[in-house]
């Protein structure tokens, strides 16, 4: 057993309730921070009552989550994408939500979701009648609309003795001219300087039942969940290298609504909740889709996990139709503001 590895199954077994994600080094021992904390939310889907469509109980939550995020008092917000609710087509959300974030009294970092942008790519349609998989599509004219509001989609930085890398993982396999020039960027980072931890964010999980599972068939309705939340190869294993390579302790994802940890070749892959709405809630035996985020503390321990439930839950009703209309299913005669 490498020393490594035996010391994080030690402190995996002395941290008692809280979850240890990664561990101190000599070097971080040296560099002596003390104990600071940065929170990831996800999914906010905060919409508009200008759109065909408005949840204002998503809203509300995030406005519920926002004020509690204020109280953590971390050092820095992650926010792990689907922070709209239709980014991809209005950029008047992306401006309402950047503004949100930027009235904040702690930097926001932000990982596109594929409400943001668009989605995984596919060349065949899926089981459900009530979306156009291939007309989801992330295309570039949506991931510059992000970028214009948010800045470049991959981007790394160290804060104290962190490294936080994050990327828009929708662009992988997309054959998009923005593709090429994103590998280039994520194996690059294999050459970062090592901060003592290195955490990363994608939007979707990199994998949703185990690192080598197989790639789920889009056509059959028993598997279109697991394509749609994860990754498929070549593209995962292209990832993990990387996040292998540049160290990486803990990956944070959000994109499914439901909280789960996985743990895979010594790297922690947080399936992070929704403070907007549940989803597969009885698919994992030990998945929880309650409403909330997760703050973590980094201590010379290393990066401890908890949980913070949404102190209350918006009834709020709104109207317009959920999933993903097409674009004759859009009435926006029907929005509150004009
Ligand atoms: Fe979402
Ligand atoms: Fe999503």
């Amino acid at each position: 057993m490498s020393d490594r590895l035996s010391r994080r199954r030690f402190l995996g077994g002395a941290a008692g309730v809280a979850a240890v994600a990664g561990l101190h080094s000599q070097a971080g021992a040296r560099a002596g921070y003390p104990p600071w904390k940065f929170v990831h939310v996800t999914d906010i889907h905060v919409g508009s009552p200008r759109s065909f469509r408005f949840a204002p109980a998503w809203n509300e939550n995030w406005q519920t989550a926002r004020a509690q995020i204020i109280g953590c008092a971390p050092d820095l917000l992650l926010a792990g994408g689907d922070l709209t609710r239709d980014g991809s087509m209005h950029t008047f959300e992306l401006e309402a939500v950047k503004a949100d974030f930027d009235a904040l009294p702690f930097p926001v970092h932000v990982t596109p979701g594929n409400m943001d942008t668009g989605n995984k790519h596919t060349d065949r349609q899926g089981p459900r009648k009530d979306r156009d998989d291939l007309a989801l599509n992330l295309t570039s004219a949506q991931l510059k609309q992000f970028e214009s509001v948010f800045g470049p989609h991959c981007w790394s930085f160290v804060h104290k003795n962190v490294r936080f890398s994050s990327f828009c993982d929708m662009v992988a396999g997309s054959g998009l001219p923005e593709e090429a020039p994103f590998w280039a960027w994520l194996e690059a980072q294999a050459e970062a300087p090592r901060a003592e931890h290195h955490v990363w964010m994608m939007h979707s999980a990199l994998f949703t039942e185990r690192l080598d599972e197989p790639n789920y068939d889009i056509t059959d309705p028993d598997q279109y969940l697991n394509w749609y939340f994860g990754l498929d190869e070549p593209h995962r294993g292209r990832i993990m290298e990387v996040l292998k390579a540049a160290g990486a302790d803990l990956l944070l994802s959000g994109h499914v609504h439901c909280r789960k940890r996985h743990e895979a070749e010594g790297v922690r892959f947080h399936i992070n909740p929704s403070t907007a709405f549940r989803q597969w809630g009885n698919h994992w035996p030990d998945g929880d889709d309650n409403l909330g985020f997760i703050e973590y503390t980094v201590t010379q321990h290393g990066i401890e996990e908890r949980f913070v439930p949404l102190a209350a839950e918006s009834a709020a009703s709104g109207y317009g139709p959920g999933g993903h209309p097409k674009p004759e299913e859009r009435d926006y005669s029907i929005a509150w503001e004009k």
